[in-house]
């Protein structure tokens, strides 16, 4: 046995992987259900460090120092299931799986359990930054056994990104906690998308602006509050020209978002855990509309739109959208940390939010400039409740605020549609209320229901007996 870690399933994010920790010096074993792209894997990158190929599962095992530790590296679901059926009766007490995947956090919880029965110990591991940050420093959120962990933090982090000296991985928390935090990166991710698409078409189909002039408009973001990897790549893929048509390549992509489900998976589990996360799922709604593609093809012909009203200042607005863009972001990413804050509660696991703030700062597809900020916000007050209520976001989103109104009204008025701009703002406004409307909704509740409701003045559930003689009963007692 020679090799201190092993990588199975080897397309591009496993080989990567496999590559970036070699290049640091550790011997690495590694493996493929079909030995063929193990073969390819050696032969395009077996110079770049000490591999050791293994063609079938037990000469895979074999090469590994003990306790073992095998990072898998195959589709989310059953891939992952089969994988370890295969590897468990070949390994001993204490060896180490990692799960890279995207998987879900529950899966992953099974999977903590059964390799705990088996003498096995479980990492499920949230990895981001897509291809190029797997093979040269990607964000990693590792959950799961604490002490396995420790067993590979060394290697995770010399392969993670690095900012400012601290590495983009630590330990998340116990079970599927670190496939949690890795969803819910995802999921800020589509609401990050998501609003660059809307400033984007707000750009376009408001301001008139050209498709290199809005790259140029992004790149200029980019130097501000703004920086991100996203904001940056946007510039990237707007400046693209098509090589056959000599257009925008933008203008001949199809318009329809593809998504594999961390999203969603998000959205699903922020309904089941009662938390308002309207800019994630607002983001994945946006992709299920997009893909209705030959059905908007229909409806475009018959639903009709406003009357365009007259230009606005294009300076102005540009700059509106700007500011808008930044409000609704900040609004995403604090209901995103409220998500993981209540999924903590809810799971035990304890997350420290700061930590995973200062994890995503690089390596992952969501760094950006701001995440310091929110970084900080944790540092004082560790068990803070909502990003917004932070001094820097209270100013920041207070002094955007007019913008991001103007942007609302004009976008609605003129017909483009900016679900994850609109919903943000709808948040902001009905989280900052002391008292909102829905004291009726408890009021009509009881009225077809008798589902009671409480009162501002008394301790207690009521009802009204609205079908009889109108008056008050408690119910409680
Ligand atoms: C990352 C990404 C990555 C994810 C893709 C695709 O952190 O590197 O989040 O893990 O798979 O972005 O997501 P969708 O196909 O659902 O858009």
């Amino acid at each position: 046995a020679t090799s201190r870690i092993g990588v199975t399933g080897l397309a591009v994010m496993g080989a990567n992987l496999a590559r970036n920790i070699a290049r640091h010096g550790v011997p690495v074993a590694v493996h493929n259900r079909t030995a063929e792209r193990t073969r390819k894997f050696m032969r395009e990158y077996g110079g770049e460090g000490e591999f050791t190929a293994a063609e079938t599962v037990e000469e895979f095992v074999e090469a590994l120092e003990r306790p073992r530790r095998i990072i898998i590296m195959v589709k989310a679901g059953g891939p992952v299931d089969a994988v370890i059926d295969e590897l468990a009766p070949l390994l001993e007490e204490g060896d180490i799986l990692i799960d890279g995947g995207n998987s879900h956090f529950n899966d992953t919880r099974r999977r903590v359990e059964r390799c705990e029965r088996d003498g096995l110990r479980f990492i499920g591991t949230g990895v981001s930054g897509g291809e190029e940050g797997a093979l040269l420093g990607p964000s990693i959120m590792p959950g799961g056994d604490r002490e396995a962990y420790a067993e590979v933090e060394e290697i995770f982090t010399s392969i993670a990104a690095n900012v400012d000296g601290t590495p983009c991985c630590t330990y998340v928390g116990p079970d599927g906690a670190g496939h949690y935090v890795k969803m819910v990166h995802n999921g800020i991710e589509y609401a990050d998308i998501q609003l660059i698409a809307e400033a984007y078409d707000l750009l376009r189909h408001v301001a008139g602006l050209d498709v290199p002039a809005i790259a140029r408009t992004f790149e200029e973001w980019n130097s501000g509050d703004l920086e991100s990897f996203l904001v940056e790549i946007t510039a990237k893929v707007l400046a693209k020209t098509d090589e056959r048509t000599g257009g925008p390549l933008v203008d001949v992509i199809v318009d329809e978002a593809e998504q594999k489900g961390t999203g969603r998976w998000t959205a699903q589990d922020a309904l089941e855990l009662g938390v308002p996360l309207t800019g994630i799922t607002e983001a994945v709604y946006a992709r299920t509309l997009s893909s209705l593609r030959e059905e908007r093809g229909r409806a475009s012909g018959v639903l009709r739109g406003p009357v365009p009203s007259e230009e606005k200042d294009r300076k102005e607005l540009v700059d509106d959208i700007r500011q808008a863009l930044y409000a609704s972001k900040v609004v995403a990413y604090a209901q995103g940390f409220a998500q993981m804050h209540a999924a903590s509660r809810t799971h035990g696991w304890d997350l420290d939010l700061g930590a995973m703030a200062t994890i995503w700062r690089g390596g992952c597809i969501i760094r950006a400039r701001f995440l310091d900020r929110i970084r900080d916000a944790y540092a004082e007050r560790p068990d803070l409740e909502n990003l917004l209520t932070v001094p820097y976001f209270t100013e920041a989103t207070a002094k955007a605020q007019d913008a991001w109104r103007r942007v609302v009204m004009t976008a609605t008025e003129q017909g483009v549609p900016i679900p994850a701009f609109s919903s943000s703002l709808s948040y902001y406004d009905g989280y900052r209320r002391e008292r909102g409307p829905a004291a009726l909704i408890q009021g009509l509740r009881d009225f077809f229901g008798a589902h009671t409701y409480h009162r501002t003045d008394a301790e207690g559930a009521f009802h009204t007996r609205w079908a009889q003689d109108g008056t008050e009963v408690r119910t409680d007692t």
